[in-house]
């Protein structure tokens, strides 16, 4: 018998546990559509369902993975559905959690080149198509991180590494003990990854310089200037921009913002988590005009590209401050060569790691460049049909221009938390809260590949029924 045939034949312990988890996430997947969006069970049915004896002999490996399935799926959140609406949460491709499952099969330690080459290459190539999809510098060093969160601190490595050095100070070798304090320059409406790496890489958010903002959450320039202006404020300093606030989805002037801070030798940062998909789209593009001209970058492969988390990518347009930020050798690692290969370990804050270029380059090459700009445009299509049927409504108010994929939902006689709940509980749809400019309000995040006009129109339908129940109970009804 050939020897192919043989192994054929033969079973493999990855069969049985293949079979049964191949067979759950189909049906999971197909059931997306249909399911209740919300998740079903209460903390302790899961406690209930999950907290078996770890045994001292173990158990059979399908029925692990069987009995995991059927305890945890009355527990999930149906986030794939086309009506999920929640945070910013994007579904995934088919040909992206494909990928995913090979990189989970394949395995391979995505740290080096030589740990596995060919998921080296494919973010080497996938990297590339980004930057080229999202008109940033053709230049330009990036990473594959976990999320806009890793994708921050990265490129804010990058950006401490730079300013530092331009005053004479190596913060990689000498630390931040007794350097040059550097000025961080954000919006009051930036995101909360922001300080969180400001903490990671030890500036602090004391270093943060809040700048104001418009009614949209906006950096106001007048504000930035006279911000940047400031007698003795010379020295080093980052300037935050933001590209898609997550309440508003509202696009700082970020071309405006690159020729102020760079008048002032400061170093731009964009946070463009969903926003920046603004790029790839021609139609939508003149919204992120000027963003090229920023010197770093962070945004999400999980949320617009609907890629499987996590996954997110941080692109720096000075590679030399990048690599210095992240590079790191070891006598026992095989690095390559300089002129070489790509190892992922120099650009990532990560040493071991998942090989997460597949997924993104499966998602690249199924969409092609017309897919993703159709993502991006159709989204902020329905985000627009949700605004203008939700601002038909009684009592129903929409806060935000929507220029992107958000909606801002505003109640006039009913709770606004009380809404989110009472839809969240109807199955229907899945949106949360949020505290706008001091209001209680909705948001409704529309990013996900399979939502269509007809589950727009159902999460509206959702929407007006929960605050037409709530103003039936409600004693703080204000009556006509
Ligand atoms: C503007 C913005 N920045 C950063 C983040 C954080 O992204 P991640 O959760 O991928 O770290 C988000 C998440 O919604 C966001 O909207």
């Amino acid at each position: 018998m050939a020897d192919h045939a043989r192994t054929e034949l033969a079973t493999s312990p990855f069969d049985a546990p293949l079979e049964v988890a191949a067979r759950r996430a189909r049906d999971w997947v197909r059931g997306l559509p249909d399911r209740p969006v919300g998740a079903r069970a209460g903390l302790a049915d899961l406690r209930a369902a999950l907290d078996v004896p770890l045994t001292d002999e173990g158990a059979d490996p399908a029925t692990v993975v069987r009995e995991l399935a059927d305890a945890s799926e009355p527990g999930l959140v149906a986030t794939g559905s086309p009506r999920y609406f929640g945070f910013v949460i994007g579904g995934a491709l088919p040909a992206a959690l494909a990928a995913d499952w090979l990189a989970s099969a394949w395995d391979q330690n995505a740290g080096l080149h030589v740990g596995g080459p060919a998921a080296a290459v494919v973010e080497e190539i996938a990297g590339r198509w980004v930057l080229d999809l999202l008109g940033l510098p053709a230049g330009a060093s990036f990473g594959f991180v976990t999320g806009c969160q890793m994708a921050h601190v990265t490129a804010l490595a990058a950006a401490r590494n730079d300013v530092l050095a331009r005053a004479g100070w190596d913060v990689e070798r000498q630390g931040l003990v007794g350097a040059p304090p550097v000025r961080v320059l954000a919006g009051e409406a930036r995101h909360a990854t922001l300080d969180r790496a400001l903490r990671l890489l030890g500036l602090g958010t004391d270093a943060v310089e809040p700048v104001a903002c418009g009614p949209d959450g906006r950096v106001r320039l007048d504000a930035l200037a006279e911000r940047l202006g400031r007698p003795g404020a010379a020295g080093p300093t980052i300037v935050c921009a933001q590209v898609g606030e997550v309440n508003t989805g509202a696009v700082d002037p970020v071309a405006e913002i690159c020729d102020l801070a760079h008048d002032h030798g400061a170093w731009v940062h964009v946070d463009g988590a969903f926003g920046l998909w603004a790029a790839a789209s021609p139609a939508l593009r003149p919204l992120v005009a000027g963003v090229e001209r920023a010197d770093s970058w962070a945004t999400d492969f999980h949320k617009w590209l609907n890629v499987p988390y996590d996954s997110g990518f941080a692109a720096c347009a000075h590679p030399a401050s990048h690599r210095a930020a992240m590079g790191t050798r070891a006598d026992y690692l095989v690095h390559a060569e300089p002129d070489g290969p790509r190892d992922q370990m120099d650009w990532n804050p990560e040493f071991s790691r998942r090989a997460r270029g597949f997924a993104v380059y499966a998602a690249l090459r199924s969409l092609g460049r017309r897919g993703v700009a159709d993502l991006v445009e159709r989204c902020c299509a329905l985000a627009r049909r949700a605004a203008g049927a939700l601002a038909r409504l009684d009592g129903v108010e929409v806060l935000n221009d929507v220029v992107l994929d958000q909606v801002l939902v505003g109640f006039r006689d009913v709770d606004a938390g009380r809404v989110v709940e009472e839809v969240q509980r109807s199955g229907e749809c899945w949106m949360s809260g949020t505290t706008w400019q001091g209001r209680p309000a909705m948001r409704i995040s529309v990013i996900n590949w399979q939502t269509g006009e007809d589950d727009v129109d159902r999460a509206v339908a959702a929407i007006e029924a929960a605050v037409a129940s709530l103003t039936r109970v409600s004693p703080n009804r204000s009556e006509p």
